[in-house]
C-alpha cells in the first residue's frame, strides 16, 4: 500500500529530516520504509556516518561581507546552484509510483544533478527526459555480463548522461539484517528492473519481450547485477566503451585513492553507500580528510553517507570535498508527497546551506577550508 498524500501542501511538511522521516514511516508500508531506513548488520556505521559530523564544530569568523553569497560549485565543467547532487537510489517506485521521474522532475525544478541508479524502476532515457537541462550522471553496477555493462553505458551516453559513477563497494549485496527480517527484497520484486528489461541486448536474449511478472527472467536481472571479480584492470575496459568521464563510488581507503589516480579516474566519492554494505567500516566524514589530502585537488572528491543538513555540507567542504551527495533524506521526501516532497527537501537544503555559509562568515562556498572547523576534543 502506498497511502498517497498529494494533498500534502509545502506549508505541511517539516522542515527537519527527523520529523520527516516519521512521516514517512507511516506513508508508506513496512518493507519499503525499512529499505531505506535501515543498514547492515547492527547498523553501526549507519549511525557513525551521522554521528562523525558532531566530531567538528564550526568555529565562525564575523564581521566580513556576506550579503551577497555564492554557494555555487563548479564540477568536470558544470556549475550548478548548490554543492550537492542527488545521490544514485534505486527502486524509487517502491517510495512512490512515479519513483525517479517525480525526484527527477524536482531536482530539474531546483537545478540540482541527478544520478540515475542501474537499479532504477523507470528507464534511464525516461528519467533523463524528466531532467530538462538539469545535470545528470548514470550510476553502473559494472555487471557480470560485460556486453550489458558496455550496453547500458551506451544508452546513457545517448540519453545525455554526462559522466558514468561506477559503485565499487557492491561486489555483493550487503547483510541487512533488518530487510532480511521483513523478507523484503524489491530486486527480487522486479522493482529495479527497468534498465534491464528496455535494454535491446537483454532483450535480445528472450523469444518474446522480457516481463517484471516473469519469475526467470528477475531471476535472470538479479543474477548479472553485480561484479564480484571486478579488479582496476576492469576500468580499462570501460575507458575503452566511453569517452565520458568516470567516477569511482565507494573510495574508503587512501590506498584505493592513490589507485584512482594512478588509473586516471575523473573523480572520487567519498561513500560507505550510508552504512548499508559493510558494517563496521569507517564513517565517511572520518574518511575525507586523509583521502582529500592525497588527491590534492587533482580530481574532484566527492562525500555522501550521513548528509542531513546546511552545517553537514559545510563541514564536508571544509574537510576536502567538493561537493556532496544526498541520499535517504530526499527518498523521505518522496514517500510522503511525491515530486513536491523532493522538491521541498531539496529546497530546504539550498536554503539550509545558504544560511550556514553566512552565518559562519562566507560569502562563498568556494572559499569554505579548513580554518572554519575545529575537531571536538
Ligand atoms: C534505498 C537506497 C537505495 C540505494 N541504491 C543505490 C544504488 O542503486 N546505487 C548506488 O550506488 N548507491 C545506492 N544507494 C546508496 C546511496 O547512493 C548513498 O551512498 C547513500 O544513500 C548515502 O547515505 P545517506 O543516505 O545515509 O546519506 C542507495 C541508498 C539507499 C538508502
Amino acid at each position: 500500500m502506498i497511502c498517497m498524500t498529494s494533498s500534502i501542501s509545502h506549508v505541511e511538511l517539516p522542515h527537519s529530516i527527523s520529523l520527516l522521516e516519521q512521516m514517512a514511516s507511516k506513508s508508506i508500508e513496512k518493507g519499503p520504509f525499512t529499505y531505506v531506513h535501515s543498514g547492515a548488520g547492527n547498523e553501526s556505521t549507519l549511525r557513525a556516518n551521522e554521528a562523525a559530523f558532531e566530531d567538528w564544530y564550526i568555529v565562525p569568523q564575523y564581521l566580513n561581507d556576506v550579503s551577497f553569497r555564492d554557494t555555487s560549485a563548479t564540477l568536470l565543467g558544470t556549475t550548478f546552484p548548490s554543492s550537492f547532487a542527488l545521490a544514485p537510489i534505486g527502486v524509487q517506485s517502491i517510495f512512490h509510483p512515479e519513483g525517479e521521474l517525480a525526484s527527477a522532475r524536482a531536482a530539474a525544478a531546483c537545478g540540482v544533478p541527478f544520478i540515475a541508479s542501474t537499479l532504477s524502476s523507470y528507464p534511464l532515457e525516461d528519467i533523463a527526459a524528466n531532467l530538462g537541462n538539469t545535470p545528470r550522471w548514470y550510476q553502473l553496477y559494472w555487471s557480470n555480463d560485460e556486453e550489458m555493462a558496455i550496453s547500458m553505458v551506451r544508452r546513457a551516453e545517448k540519453a545525455g548522461y554526462s559522466a558514468i559513477v561506477i559503485t565499487i563497494d557492491t561486489s555483493l549485496l550487503g547483510n541487512r539484517e533488518r530487510d532480511l527480517n521483513n523478507r523484503y527484497s524489491p530486486l527480487k520484486l522486479g522493482k529495479g528492473a527497468a534498465n534491464y528489461l528496455h535494454d535491446p541486448v537483454f532483450q535480445g536474449r528472450f523469444a518474446s519481450p522480457p516481463s517484471a511478472d516473469d519469475p526467470e527472467v528477475i531471476k535472470n536481472i538479479v543474477d548479472i547485477i553485480f561484479n564480484p571479480s571486478l579488479t582496476w584492470e576492469n576500468l580499462k575496459t570501460i575507458k575503452e566503451h566511453t569517452k565520458l568521464p568516470i567516477l569511482l563510488k565507494g573510495i574508503l581507503h587512501e590506498e584505493d585513492a592513490r589507485k584512482a589516480l594512478h588509473h586516471g579516474v575523473d573523480g572520487i566519492i567519498v561513500s560507505n553507500h550510508g552504512g548499508r554494505q559493510l558494517d563496521g567500516c569507517i564513517s565517511s566524514l572520518e574518511a575525507l580528510p586523509s583521502i582529500a589530502e592525497i588527491v590534492q585537488g587533482k580530481i574532484p572528491v566527492l562525500l555522501d553517507s550521513g548528509i542531513r543538513r546546511g552545517s553537514d555540507v559545510v563541514k564536508a567542504k571544509a574537510l576536502g570535498a567538493d561537493v556532496v551527495l544526498l541520499g535517504r533524506p530526499f527518498i523521505y521526501g518522496l514517500a510522503v508527497a511525491g515530486e513536491q516532497g523532493v522538491e521541498h527537501v531539496l529546497r530546504n537544503m539550498i536554503n539550509d546551506i545558504d544560511v550556514t555559509l553566512a552565518l559562519s562568515g562566507f560569502a562563498s562556498m568556494k572559499e569554505v577550508n579548513s580554518s572554519l572547523i575545529r575537531r571536538k576534543k
